[in-house]
């Protein structure tokens, strides 16, 4: 390969035509590196002979020399062209973000001037090997987010130029060489995060670096104990994160006031364990205690010893084993934003003086052995948006201001011994969640609480407090409202009875309402109803239910066929809610006329028509395999406990051997599926939307919320049944819990129309998981925005299930629009677009790559213009 200014130039040649010669030469050798790369999207498409290189894309030039050379996120794949290296003045390469997939490339280390390589977030494999050291004039080094594998050599001490070593998320093992990194001088930044099979204990020569400012371990096996003095040099230091490690010990005396510039500390998640070293910020300490704190930032008190820790942000010890006083003076810092101690056995007192913080956001303490009054001071403070100090021994009675700062959003105080009323919350518009569960409040729940709009988890469980639950909480959109065990009466207003697990009002005796054991018919003594917590008593109260219910089902079967006649012995029957039926009736209806599509898997469902007008749906379980009865049982009881308004309740069973009924609630409207198979569907986005966002909740309920977490399994839109305001109900959920796994399996195996709704990796792996059900709910979202079913067959293209049409179609120039249903007006387009995006990645192939549930929830919320709604996830 020629080399610039090769001697070929005539000696006659002025300089200014030397220059040009240099730069032509210079053009050639950046097409050479190009003509090794890929360059899939043509996006280099600039660097050609026809134009001057320092404009091509990526290319700098310094005094018309290239000096640096920057392509990232280009997709670039193939070589890195030692070529390069002829470029006399290139100091900076930056080739993050693309495919390169090689080793690292050694030979760069020839191009004399270079300063800085950044090839982080490609393919890089291999070991780094000793001859990094050839590296020399290398100050910035950023190799992260690669496949780099194998041990940190000692020859990286030969790098003393090094500025910023960037190791991070990589597959490092071993050990980090005890002394290497403590001969690097210069270093500012040390990043060797996110290396999970690394075993290493920290170098403790890192403590010479002083000018290190960042110093990122976390994530990666370190273990042992911190390095006596490791802190004492490293006066520069700003950010230490030593989170996520297995680090044992104490934390060495002087740790702050060695710091004197730390704004993030960061220890959280290891084995770390005493009390807090003492000899820190001592001085701020003294000052707290004398009230002279606020005289802190005027300059007219000794430096050193104060501006100590006076820059600290974040001080996160959560996740340890720590003990003893919580350093009071942290609390003051003018600063501080986040204070995590969480799950440790810190004491100590929440000084008034806290409100000297007054950038403070979030406050987690909880799981400690804190004991205190909550301070008035802690209202002052504007910016908090949570204050979570559950399990604790706090005591005494909440301020009045407690929830004054206008952004405060979650305050969890459960677990603690606080006592007096509870405070009216006048200015709290932002809560989300507020727990005062465990405490010994007494009084009413004020009233205001249903004033309050956000307000989403209302826990005030295990308190004493009386009087009647406010009408007003009606206006809540609560998702948890747990009142259990007070000594509430009264009428329990009917959207919170109806909406919410009988469990959360569980032991107030004088709570009355349908569907509790006391039903608030006044006059006559109603007839004992059914507490879900006295389950076994219903038994004896349908006794006679069940007598009928037999001879009208061996009734109903002799004029069936005979090979049911089986179902008939020994029928029984629960009921989780005081149905008014003549069972006769009930079974008597349950004819083909009455039966609602094709019920789906294992049977079918029967609208049935109650005397008193009551209509219920009943589901039919046959060929259930080798669960046994008990087990059943308790399944069924389990699943019926859930209250959801997304989720269709089950109101009873009744059983036989060979048979099951479940009762559910009716919903008017049918299925979402019957719906959208209709010639004629139409309905407008937003309701569409909401459809999918109920859906969503419903699942994210079971998956994360419900005790036992569940997992739905059959999920798909004829499964989706809608009320007559069109609020979705998901129904036939869990049954694999009823009727055992392989019969579930084999039953699945058997429904073809459920066949678009598997994930794929179910086929060969039949193991449900929570991507399973994102999967199909992402195919039931395609059906609500193309408006198609998701299994169609259609003329010339024979079946195409929806996802396999969405994905085509999307293949092509504006595919994406095409895909919309064109019913729809195109103003909700963009809202439409951005479903269709969660809907693909809900339905990747790769079932780690499909969002959370909740995060589905989160996204479409953000989609609905209309909502208002802040959720805490
Ligand atoms: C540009 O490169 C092409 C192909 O390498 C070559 O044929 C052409 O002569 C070059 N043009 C100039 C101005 O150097
Ligand atoms: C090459 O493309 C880059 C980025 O698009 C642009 O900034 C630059 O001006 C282009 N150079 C030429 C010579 O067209
Ligand atoms: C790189 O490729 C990915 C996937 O092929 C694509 O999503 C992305 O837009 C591409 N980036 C550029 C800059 O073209
Ligand atoms: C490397 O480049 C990426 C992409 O531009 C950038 O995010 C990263 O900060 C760079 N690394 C360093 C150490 O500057
Ligand atoms: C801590 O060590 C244990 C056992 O040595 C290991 O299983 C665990 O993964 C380690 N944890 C971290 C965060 O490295
Ligand atoms: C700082 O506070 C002290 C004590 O209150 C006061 O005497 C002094 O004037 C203040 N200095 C400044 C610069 O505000
Ligand atoms: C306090 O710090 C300031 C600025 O950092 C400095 O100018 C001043 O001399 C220091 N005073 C003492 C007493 O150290
Ligand atoms: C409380 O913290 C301890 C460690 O101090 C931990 O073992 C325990 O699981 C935590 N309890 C809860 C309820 O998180
Ligand atoms: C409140 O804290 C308790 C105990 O730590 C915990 O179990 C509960 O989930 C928390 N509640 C909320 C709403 O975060
Ligand atoms: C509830 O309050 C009543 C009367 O104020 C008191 O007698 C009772 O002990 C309290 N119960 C609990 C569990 O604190």
């Amino acid at each position: 390969m020629a080399s610039p200014c090769k001697s070929s130039i005539s000696l006659f040649l002025s300089l200014s035509l030397l220059l040009v010669s240099c730069a032509m030469e210079e053009a050639d050798i950046l097409l050479t590196f190009k003509d090794s790369i890929n360059d899939p999207f043509n996006l280099l498409s600039n660097w050609s002979n026809t134009t001057a290189e320092c404009d091509w894309t990526g290319i700098t030039c310094t005094a018309s020399s290239i000096s640096s050379i920057n392509l990232i996120s280009l997709n670039l794949s193939g070589e890195i062209s030692p070529s390069i290296c002829q470029l006399p003045k290139l100091a900076h390469l930056n080739l993050a973000n693309n495919i390169f997939n090689q080793p690292i490339p050694l030979h760069l280390s020839q191009c004399a001037s270079l300063e800085s390589l950044n090839l982080s977030n490609n393919l890089i494999w291999g070991t780094i090997p000793e001859q990094i050291s050839q590296f020399r004039s290398l100050k910035l080094m950023d190799l992260s987010r690669n496949h780099i594998q194998g041990t940190i050599p000692k020859g990286i001490e030969s790098l003393k130029e090094l500025q910023v070593l960037n190791l991070g998320s990589n597959l490092l093992s071993g050990d980090v060489p005890p002394v290497a990194l403590g001969k690097l001088t210069q270093l500012i930044l040390v990043d060797l995060s996110q290396n999970p099979l690394m075993v290493s204990e920290i170098p403790g020569d890192i403590g010479k670096l002083k000018k290190l400012q960042k110093l990122f371990l976390q994530s990666s096996g370190f273990h042992g104990e911190i390095p006596p003095h490791v802190f004492e040099g490293l006066k520069s230091l700003v950010i230490l994160d030593l989170s996520h490690n297995n680090i044992t010990g104490t934390l060495p005396e002087f740790v702050f006031s060695s710091l004197p510039n730390l704004v993030s500390f960061d220890v959280s998640q290891n084995k770390l364990s005493g009390p807090f070293p003492n000899g820190i910020c001592e001085a701020a300490k003294g000052l707290v205690n004398l009230g002279l704190h606020t005289n802190l930032f005027n300059g007219s008190i000794p430096n050193d010893s104060i501006k100590q820790c006076m820059n600290l942000e974040r001080f996160q010890v959560q996740d340890n084993l720590f003990s003893g006083n919580f350093p009071s003076w942290l609390w003051s810092l003018s600063q501080m934003k986040i204070i995590r101690a969480e799950n440790n056995r810190f004491s100590g007192e929440i000084p008034d003086s806290i409100s000297q913080a007054a950038q403070l956001e979030q406050v987690q303490i909880d799981n400690n052995s804190f004991t205190s009054k909550i301070p008035q001071g802690l209202g002052l403070i504007r910016s908090l948006y949570r204050f979570s100090a559950s399990l604790n021994g706090l005591y005494g009675e909440l301020p009045p201001n407690l929830c004054d700062s206008p952004v405060m959003s979650i305050i969890n105080l459960s677990h603690n011994d606080l006592s007096g009323t509870v405070p009216e919350l006048k200015n709290c518009k932002k809560i989300v969640s507020f727990s005062l569960a465990h405490n010994n409040f007494i009084g009413e729940i004020p009233k205001s609480l249903g004033a309050l709009p956000v307000l989403t988890y209302l826990d005030l469980s295990h308190n004493n407090l009386t009087g009647q639950i406010p009408q007003e909480l009606q206006n809540l959109k609560l998702a948890l409202f747990n009142v259990s065990f007070n000594r509430l009466s009264g009428r329990v207003p009917a959207s919170l009875i109806s909406g919410l697990p009988a469990s959360f009002l569980q032991g107030n005796p004088d709570l009355c309402g349908p569907g509790l054991s006391n039903s608030c018919s006044e006059g006559k003594t109603s007839p004992k109803g059914i507490n879900l917590s006295k389950l076994e008593s219903v038994l004896i109260s349908v006794t006679f239910v069940v007598v009928i219910l037999i001879i009208a089902v061996g009734f109903h079967m002799t004029r069936q066929s005979r090979k049911q006649r089986s179902e008939m012995d020994g029928w029984r029957s629960v009921l989780f809610y005081p149905l008014r039926v003549t069972e006769n009736d009930l079974m008597m209806e349950m004819s083909d006329k009455n039966a609602r599509g094709n019920g789906g898997i294992f049977g079918r469902v029967y609208t049935v028509n109650l005397p008193n007008g009551e209509l219920i749906a009943v589901k039919k379980l046959m060929n259930f395999g080798t669960q046994s009865s008990k087990s059943m049982k308790a399944e069924i009881k389990t699943l019926a406990k859930i209250r959801h308004k997304n989720i269709t309740k089950i109101l009873g069973f009744c059983h036989s051997n060979d048979a099951i009924f479940l009762i559910y609630e009716y919903l008017a409207r049918g299925s979402l599926g019957d719906l959208i198979g209709k010639s004629d569907f139409q309905l407008p986005w937003s309701v569409r939307l909401r459809i999918a966002i109920g859906v969503a909740q419903g699942l994210a309920y079971l998956h994360k919320d419900y005790l036992p977490h569940l997992l739905h399994r059959n999920l798909k839109s004829t499964n989706i049944l809608l009320d007559a305001d069109h609020e979705p109900k998901i129904t036939d959920f869990a049954l694999d819990r009823i009727v055992g796994e392989a019969a579930f399996n084999s039953s699945l195996a058997s429904d073809a129309a459920s066949s678009c709704y598997l994930a794929p990796e179910y086929g060969y792996t039949k193991r449900a998981s929570e991507q399973t059900d994102t999967y199909s709910f992402g195919v039931i979202l395609l059906e609500l925005i193309t408006g198609r079913q998701a299994e169609k067959a259609e003329f010339g293209e024979g079946s195409l299930d929806v996802l396999k049409w969405v994905r085509r179609k999307i293949n092509i120039t504006n595919g994406a629009l095409q895909v919309l249903d064109s019913k729809i007006s195109s103003a909700s387009q963009r809202e439409m677009l951005g479903a269709l995006e969660i809907a693909l990645r809900c339905t990747t192939v790769v079932p780690e790559k499909r969002p959370s549930m909740f995060q589905v929830v989160r996204i479409l919320h953000s989609l609905d213009s209309r909502s208002k709604l802040t959720t805490i996830y």
